[in-house]
């Protein structure tokens, strides 16, 4: 009997890819969306069922878990994600599920770290406890970030800001998370381990403008800006208080160089080299369209 995957966080960056590369493989896939209209498109992979999901309401996931085998935990950077993210491993728990695969974050182990990593290594702690076999995926900072955040700056203005200095980050792309996820969701040879995973080389934020000035053929400078402005600027856009100071104390680690490990892990566990930012840029050079 083929196996049946729950992917929470379906809509999202992680998620959504995780889908569509599962989509290929003889696997029956549960895309749980947090709005079903979101979730629409899913419809048309092969294979892949929608289901409504709300982690902060235990009775919506029941139904969401019946005869799901495995489970891919994504949720995203918000108040509550420890306790959404352990009412996932509860219901996976009564409801027989066998492997636990979870989107963490690099540096989760580390201590004290920094708040996004705590929060990640408490629901991985929380796993563990649980007895079921798990796999924790801990990718570096997304390229895609630099779509979903730096897009429309870098259309307006041809500029994009953040306060990291010359700090080199080992990039990933999102879909190279999602090719490991695929392998390791698929498998029972990945269980209790975690994984860091990154891009294949560092690269400072100057670099990456001039990667897109490149790809883009038109001047892209990317600004280093004071940490003060930066936290005004993201408490502009509606963003909490506690949030901007999560996004500062990451940026803070990034400026100081700890952004910068390189690992090996996406080719070990699937067989291809990671996507460069030069690749990644081509490929999404369609997201840089001037305003
Ligand atoms: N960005 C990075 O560089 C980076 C690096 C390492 C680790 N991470 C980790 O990656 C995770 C985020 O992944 P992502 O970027 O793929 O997320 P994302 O794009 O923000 O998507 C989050 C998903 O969760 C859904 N969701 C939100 N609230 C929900 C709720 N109450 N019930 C059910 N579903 C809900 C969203 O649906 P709606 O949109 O419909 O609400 C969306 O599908 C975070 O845990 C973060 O710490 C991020």
């Amino acid at each position: 009997m083929q196996e049946t995957i729950l992917v929470t966080g379906a809509t999202g960056t992680v998620g959504r890819e995780v889908i569509k590369q599962l989509s290929m493989r003889e696997v029956h896939v549960r895309a749980g969306v947090h709005s079903i209209i979101k979730g629409e498109n899913l419809k048309r992979l092969p294979e892949v069922g929608v289901t409504e999901i709300n982690f902060k309401n235990p009775a919506s996931l029941h139904a969401a878990f019946t005869h799901a085998n495995r489970l891919f935990i994504v949720a995203p950077f918000t108040e509550g994600q420890v306790e959404m993210e352990k009412n996932l491993v509860d219901e996976a728990k009564k409801q027989g599920v066998r492997h636990i695969v979870k989107l963490s974050a690099s540096g989760a182990e580390a201590e004290p770290g920094i708040q996004l990593g705590r929060w990640h290594r408490e629901v991985e702690q929380y796993i563990e406890a649980s007895g079921i076999p798990y796999t924790f995926l801990r990718p570096s900072g997304f390229m895609q970030n630099i779509v979903n955040y730096n897009a429309d700056s870098i259309n307006e203005h041809n500029k994009f800001y953040l306060p990291v200095g010359e700090g080199k980050v080992s990039y990933i792309d999102v879909r190279d998370i999602a090719a490991v996820a695929v392998e390791v969701l698929t498998s029972d040879e990945h269980y209790h381990k975690a994984y860091t995973l990154t891009g294949p080389e560092a690269i400072s934020h100057s670099e990456i403008a001039t990667v897109l000035t490149h790809t883009l053929d038109r001047m892209i400078t990317f600004v280093d800006v004071p940490e003060e402005a930066a936290r005004e600027t993201m408490l502009s856009q509606q963003m909490p208080a506690w949030k901007a100071d999560a996004m500062l104390e990451l940026y803070g680690l990034y400026r100081a160089g700890y952004g910068a490990q390189v690992t090996t892990a996406v080719e070990e566990i699937t067989g291809n080299s990671p996507h460069s930012f030069s690749q990644f840029a081509e490929d999404y050079k369609a997201c840089f369209i001037p305003a």
